[in-house]
């Protein structure tokens, strides 16, 4: 199976041309805590495990698709129009390959992220969940979210869970064309619950994640563990959902981004996304916590924190970490 025959199962044939002038798609950004690293097939981005997330709400990518007026894609982020020979351009237009009406139909994309790109904020999550939600527009295929979930898988495994608000789970799937490989949003709501933002470095990551879990799930001798690890996470982490537990929620989300970074350093060659200042940040938040107070970070596969906690300690992260970001990720949804 290849991501053409995904596209051909899901895509009605008779919405093969664009519908409207132009299409458009928002997508929040989404933080995993219990991460997904490792796949079962590079071709359609199936995970190993399952993972969960949650979503940041405002902080994410608005996409406009149009008809290019020249003879290539475009694209144009954050007002400045990308070159065509970057990765970035170039996992776009292999995306946009699946769903030309001719192979001589380029699209012109407008995009606009309004979170940190390349800094282990997931920006690639939203940009491909937002990008599909587009096309589904601009061809109004009127897709279900789970088949939405499964395009979005295509450009990017975690744009899979950028599609809702709260907290969202991405099943694995055992089938070997990853029908059953979707997302699905929880149906769990927690209002007090608040993710502090803490940027580090906005500099892009010389490691992609993809290389990342790519290296880890080869090298590593303790990828073997991972799978448990994420299991045991998730379990964890639906009760804390459940019950509103943030030191469950927290511990857990914690160990499993700590037991993610483990398999980056015991790779060959070894590899690391923490700067200085990341570590002195993370034994900060621990000496917070031995005060007694429930705080949490968790971290991708780059320099920055997200903090876990709730609002009864909101004043004292504010004043603790003076730059920190808070999102209210329950906010009006
Ligand atoms: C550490 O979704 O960027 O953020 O499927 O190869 O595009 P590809 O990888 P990507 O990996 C995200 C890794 C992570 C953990 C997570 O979001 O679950």
């Amino acid at each position: 199976m290849n991501q053409m025959d995904i596209v051909n199962l899901l895509i009605p044939h008779d919405r093969k041309m664009p519908a409207k002038m132009e299409g458009h798609g928002y997508a929040p950004s989404n933080i995993a805590l219990a991460k997904y690293w490792g796949k079962r097939n590079k071709t359609l981005n199936l995970p190993i495990t399952d993972s969960l997330s949650i979503s940041l709400f405002d902080k994410g990518t608005s996409t406009s698709i149009e008809a290019s007026p020249y003879t290539h894609d475009m694209v144009i982020l954050n007002d400045r129009e990308i070159d065509s020979d970057t990765l970035f351009a170039q996992r776009i237009s292999h995306l946009l390959n699946l769903f030309r009406p001719d192979p001589s139909f380029y699209f012109k994309i407008t995009t606009i992220n309004n979170i940190p790109s390349a800094a282990g904020l997931a920006s690639s999550a939203s940009g491909f969940a937002a990008l599909i939600l587009a096309l589904n527009d601009f061809f109004q295929w009127e897709l279900d979210d789970k088949s939405l979930s499964i395009l979005a898988r295509l450009g990017s495994g975690s744009a899979s869970r950028s599609l809702w608000h709260g907290f969202v789970e991405w099943h694995a799937g055992v089938s070997e064309d990853g029908m059953d490989s979707y997302a699905e949003k929880l149906p769990y709501q927690w209002p007090s619950l608040r993710l502090g933002i803490l940027i580090i470095s906005n500099r892009e990551k010389n490691i992609t994640s993809r290389e990342g879990m790519n290296r880890s799930q080869q090298t590593s001798p303790f990828y073997s563990a991972w799978p448990t690890q994420v299991a045991q996470t998730m379990e964890k982490l639906h009760t804390a959902i459940k019950t509103k537990d943030i030191e469950l929620l927290g511990s857990a989300a914690e160990q499993n981004a700590l037991a993610m970074h483990a398999t980056m350093l015991t790779s060959s060659p070894a590899f690391c996304y923490w700067q200085t200042e990341t570590l002195s940040q993370i034994q900060k938040i621990w000496q917070i916590r031995n005060e007694g107070v429930p705080l949490y970070f968790t971290e991708d596969a780059g320099p920055n924190l997200k903090l876990l906690f709730t609002d009864e300690i909101s004043d004292i992260v504010r004043s603790e970490f003076r730059d920190v970001e808070i999102i209210a990720p329950f906010h009006l949804s």
